[in-house]
């Protein structure tokens, strides 16, 4: 498979940086990865490089999913997805981690490395490291014909596109969705009905037009990141598939503002953060209209109990925070896909007001090559 990319993607198109661009690119850029893979007729898709046959994909007992930085978070919510769909244990792991702790390498677990692109050492050693123990191994990967991608048995391209900027925004958004493909894929081959393998599909279908959304609101969302630019520190909180949105946005915050963010389960706060909550260190929670809404909302009441100042990313309004970026709603399980992208507006704002180097941050490298 190659894909040619035209020197114009190597351009800033108008955009006074990468980073903005590459976040506006993102409605084309979700269409591209779902383009020739969705299957009507059996309310599933069809990933031609996955190299893996239905006797083989019901045989998985274990998902286990290796990345670094924004494509370990991409992950997390990948296997959020797989176990919702296709209810096979899974979870991710930072890659250098796993390689150093001698995993237990079982022969019915899949192996899944994501990486933009395709070159992280950490993930490419781990990959190694997996093959020559006889594991099973697939990439979600956006450079073809990258390291990764070769040395993987089979995977997902997520054609985000060349991506230039140093933080990830675009492929992170793509990656999310490469995994909802295979979650679906391996759920449609399992357990998942065909009436929820089509109520996915018209869900991702619905995406690019709801992203484009989205977008339409950055001048609000540039007003509320000039108001928090002057935060010395910041706390992210989600709940589930909540969580992972909340880890992705406060590090983008951190790699282009330098300002201190910290990202907590909403239900680990009383276990310890709480204590950190006062007028100077505002919260961003991830509240959406789903089953766990009454709970979030528990913790943003605990949080303005403390006179915490809340920005909440929420399909409605919500009553306790002092600000809310209402986004679309989609399927509970498609939300986070949505949810992330106000916060990489709100981190590439609150960034530019402070006067940062938003495409070169300090001390970052675009590709980690090196152990
Ligand atoms: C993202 O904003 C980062 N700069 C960084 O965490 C990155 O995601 C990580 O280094 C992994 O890169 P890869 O996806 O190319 O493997």
């Amino acid at each position: 498979e190659t894909v040619e990319w035209e020197a114009a993607s190597y351009d800033m198109g108008g955009h006074d940086t990468f980073m903005h661009k590459e976040i506006s690119e993102q409605p084309d850029a979700v269409d591209r990865v779902l383009r020739g893979r969705i299957d009507d007729r059996f309310s599933t898709v069809h990933l031609g490089g996955l190299n893996l046959d239905p006797r083989e994909a019901r045989t998985i007992r274990r998902i286990k999913i290796l990345g670094c930085g924004t494509s370990y978070h991409a992950g997390l919510i990948g296997a959020g997805l797989i176990e919702s769909m296709a209810r096979i244990p899974a979870d991710a792991e930072p890659a250098s981690e796993f390689r150093y702790r001698n995993p237990v390498v079982d022969p019915d677990t899949l192996y899944i490395a994501v990486s933009q692109s395709g070159e992280t050492y950490d993930v490419l050693a781990a990959v190694q490291e997996l093959k020559r123990k006889g594991a099973r191994v697939l990439g979600v990967v956006n450079v073809v014909g990258s390291a990764i991608a070769r040395e993987a048995d089979g995977g997902v391209y997520v054609h985000a596109g060349p991506e230039v900027c140093v933080v990830s925004t675009k492929c992170f958004t793509n990656t999310v969705t490469a995994f909802a493909l295979l979650a679906l894929h391996l759920g449609r081959i399992r357990d998942l009905s065909v009436t929820d393998g089509k109520r996915i599909i018209e869900g991702l279908r619905r995406l690019p037009a709801q992203i484009e959304e989205i977008l339409k609101g950055e001048d609000e969302i540039k007003r509320l990141a000039e108001e928090y630019a002057g935060a010395q520190s910041m706390m992210f909180i989600g709940r589930v598939r909540g969580y992972p949105v909340a880890l992705e946005a406060s590090l983008k915050l951190k790699e282009i503002s330098y300002i201190h963010a910290e990202a907590y389960p909403a239900s680990e706060l009383k276990h310890g953060p709480l204590a950190l909550i006062e007028p100077a260190l505002p919260t961003v929670a991830i509240v959406p209209d789903d089953d766990l809404l009454e709970k979030n909302r528990a913790a943003l009441e605990e949080i303005k109990a403390r006179s915490g100042r809340i920005l909440a990313v929420a399909h409605q309004v919500q009553e306790k925070a002092d600000h809310t970026l209402v986004v679309p709603k989609n399927e509970d399980e498609l939300d986070p896909i949505l949810m992330g992208i106000p916060l990489q507006l709100f981190a590439y704002h609150t960034a530019l007001a402070m006067g940062r180097d938003i495409d070169k941050p300090r001390n970052l490298a675009k590709s980690v090559t090196v152990e």
